[in-house]
């Protein structure tokens, strides 16, 4: 049984050295997590003993894909508490079940006069697909801008839901650059209040936080399989089983219908009809191993643990002098901490802390509005996870304190370069 004391030794790629032998930390979670050995294993038994593809074949090896890809699924749907296990279709992440939702249940319910609701800290992955259905049924989309704190009250998401009266609010669960939490059920609630379909971009709070998309009551939700320990290749589209079956199939061939002839096609039942094409067999078995190890953790453990150490860290950077955070002092945040030097640009920081053997991630993180609106082009993000320590942490208050120092001007006058 897996134990958060002990899971470091789960995870191989822990175990090696970076940067001429110096321990790795791996801080960069918010874009991918590392798999335990379970998870490896899964893989390579799939591979090893019983992969063929699923449904279609009438022999050993593809029921008994078929049998574990659908035990997969009942599993994710327990993971997320869906009500029924055809809520749940596999797709290729994140950013392909939001365009799925987007094209999907955007083309058929969006029209010209209707405007669709984001808030500015979205990901590129929750803003182009809405921005796309935009260029083409011609709707109206607005960003709920941010707080110099770093948040979003629940008052201007209740203002601007009045305001704009949107037909889809689709907002992130998490930041994966501030590190703040929204609060899900309520924003839920007024949006639903205002007669509005509800996305919940849970790519950040998945591998963090218990996830119960039916106490949220959300229409959607979406996260994908690499940032919780899963392999990539493999997201979670959750829909309502009532918007699920009034959506027309978004990818058409193999798979997703019921029938095919000449003149058409009809589309097969949930959750057949959006997995056109071989789904990904391996990924969805490796991804219940996944979802089965965090879950043997501990979410509420994990997310405490996450919260520990991005205090410390950002306790810790607060004191380095010339570093912005760029995320609240608050508690209601995860374990994200970014940052950004007045000497040094955010792709030194992580060049430098890739020599100290610290992974960190460096630019926009895929949210530029955001870091427009922040007033900065790139930030340097520490991101946890539970298998990180609090010796990393303070690796990285360290690290980060040595760049200062490096990048601090010296002190010496530059000499006026010449204009003749
Ligand atoms: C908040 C958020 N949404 C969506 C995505 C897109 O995820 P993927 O690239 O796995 O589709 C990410 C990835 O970083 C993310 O952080």
């Amino acid at each position: 049984m897996p134990t958060l004391t002990h899971c470091r030794d789960d995870f191989p790629i822990l175990q090696r050295s970076v940067a001429d032998g110096i321990p790795l930390a791996f801080l960069d979670n918010a874009a991918s997590t590392q798999r335990p050995q379970s998870v490896i294993n899964a893989i390579t038994d799939c591979y090893e003993r019983y992969y063929a593809n699923v449904h279609r074949g009438i022999h050993t090896l593809s029921e008994e894909s078929t049998t574990r890809y659908e035990k997969s699924r009942t599993s994710l749907a327990r993971f997320v508490n869906a009500e029924h296990d055809h809520e749940i279709i596999y797709t290729a992440g994140a950013t392909a079940a939001i365009n799925t939702v987007a094209r999907s249940w955007g083309n058929e319910n969006v029209t010209a006069n209707d405007t669709i609701l984001l808030t500015i800290a979205e990901h590129h992955a929750n803003i182009v697909p809405w921005q796309q259905l935009a260029a083409s049924v011609g709707c109206r989309i607005e960003f709920l801008p941010l707080q110099d704190d770093f948040n979003i009250e629940t008052d201007a998401v209740r203002s601007a839901l009045e305001r704009f009266q949107p037909k889809m609010f689709a907002f992130t669960a998490a930041s994966n650059v501030l590190g703040t939490t929204f609060p899900v059920t309520e924003w839920t609630r007024l949006a639903h209040e205002h007669g509005s379909t509800v996305l919940i971009d849970a790519a950040q709070s998945a591998p963090h936080q218990v996830m119960d998309v039916q106490a949220w009551n959300a229409d959607f939700v979406v996260f994908s399989g690499h940032k919780v320990c899963g392999p990539n290749g493999i997201g979670v589209l959750y829909g309502k089983e009532k918007l699920l079956e009034a959506m027309p199939p978004f990818l058409g061939g193999g798979g997703m219908i019921r029938r095919v002839t000449t003149d058409g096609f009809e589309p097969a039942e949930l959750p057949d009809k959006f997995e056109a094409g071989t789904p990904p067999i391996v990924e969805a078995i490796a991804l219940e191993s996944a979802v089965e190890y965090v879950t043997a953790i501990g979410l509420d453990e994990i997310e405490k643990h996450e919260q520990r150490l991005a205090t410390h860290a950002d306790t810790g950077l607060r004191q380095i002098e010339g570093l912005r955070m760029i995320g609240p002092e608050t508690r209601d945040r995860n374990g994200i901490v970014s940052f950004v030097l007045n000497h040094a640009h955010s792709h030194d920081v992580a060049h430098a802390l890739d020599a100290s053997g610290i992974a960190v991630r460096a630019g926009h993180h895929c949210t530029m509005p955001l870091h427009r609106a922040l007033g900065t082009s790139a930030t340097t993000r520490a991101s946890f996870y539970f298998y990180n320590t609090m010796d990393e942490a303070d690796r990285l208050i360290a690290a980060v304190a040595e760049v200062q120092k490096k990048f601090a001007p010296t002190g010496r006058k530059r000499q006026p370069r010449s204009s003749g």
